[in-house]
């Protein structure tokens, strides 16, 4: 029986890549793309396989349950990746409703709604899966301390400068207790018990990966690394939180979209992955990076725009160390990134930089205007 995969948040930033490797991978394969399309979800993002006879995108809100059931059946959903969420920390320092909202009610509805449609099927929950995407910030914050020697594990990525150092000993493992500081990550620690309680309580077939922090193409300018990059373009302040000493793991989007094709098709039922880089970096000493990176790419002297980096106050509980021991799914399922960060970062700003009208879209807004005409009956 072909595969109809109901993909949520598609048309936001990771959702995107996962969509355009499914759509193009697998031409068998319905690819349903379904998405509310918040600030944060842009049509945009996926121009080059709108057309592709296997993709369908439906706007919807996951909160809404009826709406879930009616999707859900009417498509004969056989597989759901759920990535849909509001996603941004400082977002959820402001207004934490809509993330429980969001992330946790809208979670459940659409795991309600998957498990009234598969138990009703003669082969019940066979063939199926609930696969959700969630985040290494569930785990909270590990101590930072003097760079150590820890090697990547990687065989596929060449070491670069800083893929040998670790600012800690300690890394997230899937046996890492939970415990979230921010709206955010308690909101998605949250939808990851809910996700377990339906395997454990209904036997839902369930797979549930954490994370690190993702880079590349289509990432709404509110984070880090596409914020930076238009701001230096347009020389505009930097605002580093804090004195930029927190620490980040970043994987290159695609290779998360990897992970996911891959554990999607072969993951353990019940099991969790965590998914990281083995790629930790200082927030200063990445933010030069992106400056050098920025300035050569622009013919301005390398490391000009430093004059731009403004300390400002700390986000408040601001997490200090993520890391990640991703070795599970290597030794399992032989995932690696297939990039290396000094190569990743590259292919990023490029991007940014060739694809100024979409980030003028995106920062100006209009893309929102024209959904909501476009869809005003909805
Ligand atoms: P994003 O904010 O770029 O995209 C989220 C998408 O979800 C948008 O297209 C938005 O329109 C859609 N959405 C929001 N609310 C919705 C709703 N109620 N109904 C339907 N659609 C809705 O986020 P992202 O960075 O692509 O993250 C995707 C997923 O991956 C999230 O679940 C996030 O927690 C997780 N994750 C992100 C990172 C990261 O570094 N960005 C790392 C690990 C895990
Ligand atoms: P972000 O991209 O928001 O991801 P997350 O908070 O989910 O890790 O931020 C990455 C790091 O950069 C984080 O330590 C906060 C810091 N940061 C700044 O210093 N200035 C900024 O303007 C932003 C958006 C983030």
């Amino acid at each position: 029986m072909s595969k109809k995969i109901l993909i949520t948040g598609g048309a936001g930033f990771i959702g995107s890549h996962v969509v355009r490797l499914f759509v193009n991978k697998y031409p068998e394969y319905q690819i349903i793309n379904l998405d509310k399309l918040t600030y944060a979800g842009n049509l945009a993002n996926l121009k080059d396989i709108e057309d592709k006879p296997n993709y369908r995108f439906i706007r919807a809100d996951i909160s809404d349950l009826d709406e879930m059931r009616r999707i859900i059946r009417e498509n004969q959903v056989t597989g759901i990746i759920h990535l849909a969420a509001e996603s941004h920390v400082d977002r959820s320092i402001r207004d934490p409703f809509i993330f429980a909202r969001t992330n946790v009610m809208g979670t459940l509805a659409l795991l309600q709604a998957a498990r009234e449609y598969w138990e009703s099927l003669s082969e019940g929950y066979e063939g199926k899966l609930f696969y959700h995407i969630s985040t290494d910030e569930v785990y909270g914050a590990l101590e930072l301390t003097d760079p150590q020697g820890v090697e990547s594990p990687f065989t596929t990525v060449a070491s670069s400068e800083l893929h040998h150092l670790a600012f800690g000993r300690e890394f997230f493992l899937e046996e890492t207790r939970y415990n979230p500081h921010s709206p955010y990550s308690a909101s998605k620690a949250s939808s990851d018990h809910f996700v377990r309680a339906y395997h454990d309580t209904y036997g839902m077939p369930t797979i549930v990966t954490n994370c690190s922090n993702n880079y590349g193409p289509y990432q709404f300018p509110e984070k880090l690394i596409p914020l930076f990059i238009n701001n230096i373009r347009h020389g505009k302040p930097l605002p580093v939180y804090g004195k930029g000493e927190n620490v980040r793991d970043w994987l290159y989007v695609e290779d998360h979209a990897r992970a996911i094709d891959t554990i999607f098709h072969n993951g353990k039922v019940a099991d969790t992955y965590n998914i990281g880089g083995f790629n930790e970096w200082k927030n200063i000493d990445l933010i030069k990076v992106i400056i050098k990176t920025v300035d050569r790419l622009l013919g301005r002297p390398e490391g000009s725009s430093e004059s731009l980096i403004t300390y400002v106050t700390d986000r408040p509980g601001h997490d200090m160390r993520y890391a990640i021991d991703s070795r599970k799914l290597q030794r399992e399922l032989g995932w690696e990134p297939s990039l290396q960060f000094e190569e990743g970062i590259e292919k990023t700003v490029r991007w940014y930089l060739d694809n100024q009208d979409w980030m003028d879209n995106v920062t100006s807004g209009d893309y929102l205007k024209y959904y909501d005409s476009m869809y005003a009956d909805r």
